[in-house]
């Protein structure tokens, strides 16, 4: 016979589980006849054991009561059967796709086969990941970040930290921002704009300041729109900008909402081509799409940014790819034009100072370093690559 501590050890749950387990009529331990004290027999243990097992397969502590009585009903106890089934399956999945993200499959073919997955078919692709238990921030952040799939949270924390506190979370230009807004403003002008994977909402503060019109700022990070919230409530420009938490990939609008759309640095999170589809019926007739996205500049290019922008984002395109996929799409071509380095230089050492800060803070991380590489890729091969900025209309 056992003491409750005894029992308890044995069954690897605590003195007062087990008094809980007592209280709803699972169990009804002998006394001593002595002292009162609970004693548990081996067989008692052993009863409690398989209650505990079934109950670990999803059934109610009743079922599990009726299922030792021989009294659960078969249609139920197949149903359950199906669901622990089920639940398997998707742990292995699970745990495959974790091998995968690990490193342990980790290798250049798995990442391609995840890029070519996300390229041919987006909706299939995050929905696949979704049944793997990853929220799409998650895939989506590593994604953006550019990185192989085995890095852990603490680099994605770290990795947030130094962007949140940036000007803004991808390279563009104040002044190409304005004299799109210009020929954006021909006319009647923007009534509604939404700024797509706004981060903490550069696009969306100056646009502000350019027109009148209604902004929708949407990402997927709280962190960057906390800090959006802050500065649109600071600014009192409140009833302009709506700061949304969604998602760029099902966007939370009726068709037909905008007169233009800003994506800059953003629509690459989602393939170009992809993005251009998905996003044209939120425009209204005529309406306008601005987007950045990286594109190879040159054909004689560099071993290494090869290398560095196939690990990256491996269906990057070239210029006139790019402009050739939007017009096949049915979008006309209103202007365009490459990110001047001047934009470039002014984001990294922003982003270099950020780093220095961290480091000084944290200690060198494989995050810090993987952002120096990157501002030593683009110092030294910018002239291969960068973003072109396109201006497009419906
Ligand atoms: C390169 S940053 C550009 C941010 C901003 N447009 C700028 O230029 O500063 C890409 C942004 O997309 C956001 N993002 C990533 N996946 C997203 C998604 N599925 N839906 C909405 N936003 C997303 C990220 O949080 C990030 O703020």
């Amino acid at each position: 016979m056992y003491s409750i501590t005894e029992a308890a050890t044995r069954l690897g749950v605590s003195r007062s589980t087990l008094l809980y387990y007592e209280r709803i009529g699972l169990i009804k331990p002998m006394r001593d006849p002595g002292n009162g004290y609970r004693r548990f027999s081996e067989v008692d243990l052993q009863h409690l054991s398989a209650l505990l097992q079934l109950k670990a397969a999803g059934l109610s502590w009743q079922e599990c009561q009726q299922c030792l009585a021989g009294q659960l009903p078969a249609a139920t106890l197949d149903a359950r059967l199906a669901a622990v089934e089920t639940r398997l399956r998707e742990l292995l999945r699970a745990r495959d796709l974790l091998h995968t993200f690990s490193g342990a499959n980790g290798n250049e073919q798995t990442r391609v086969w995840h890029d070519e997955f996300l390229q041919r078919s987006p909706r299939a692709y995050r929905h696949w990941l979704s049944e793997q238990g990853f929220s799409e921030q998650e895939t989506l952040q590593i994604q953006w970040l550019s990185k192989d799939m085995n890095e852990n949270q603490d680099y994605m924390r770290l990795f947030l930290e130094l962007f949140v506190e940036m000007e803004r979370q991808g390279p563009g230009d104040e002044q190409l921002t304005q004299a799109v807004m210009q020929q954006v403003c021909t006319g009647r002008g923007p009534e509604k704009i939404l700024d797509m994977g706004c981060g903490t909402g550069i696009a969306s503060l100056l646009i502000s300041h350019l027109c009148n019109a209604q902004i929708s700022a949407l990402d997927n990070c709280q962190l960057f729109l906390d800090r959006l919230d802050a500065t649109v409530m600071s600014e009192g420009l409140d009833d302009r900008v709506s700061v949304i938490n969604g998602s760029m990939f099902e966007p939370p609008f009726p068709d037909h909402s905008f007169d233009l759309i800003w994506s800059e640095g953003s629509a690459y999170l989602m393939g170009f081509e992809s993005a251009l589809k998905r996003w044209q019926p939120l425009l209204n007739a005529q309406g306008y799409l601005f987007v950045s996205e990286m594109c190879w500049f040159t054909d004689q290019r560099s071993g290494e940014a090869v290398e560095y922008w196939q690990a990256g984002y491996p269906s990057m395109l070239t210029e006139s790819e790019a402009i050739a996929k939007a017009q096949a799409l049915g979008y006309q071509v209103v202007s365009q034009q490459r990110l001047p380095k001047a934009a470039w230089e002014h984001f990294y050492a922003d982003m270099q100072d950020r780093i220095d800060q961290l480091e000084a803070k944290y200690g060198e991380q494989r995050a810090l370093t993987d952002c120096r590489h990157e501002i030593d890729m683009y110092r030294r091969f910018g002239d291969e690559f960068g973003y072109l900025c396109l201006l497009l209309r419906v």
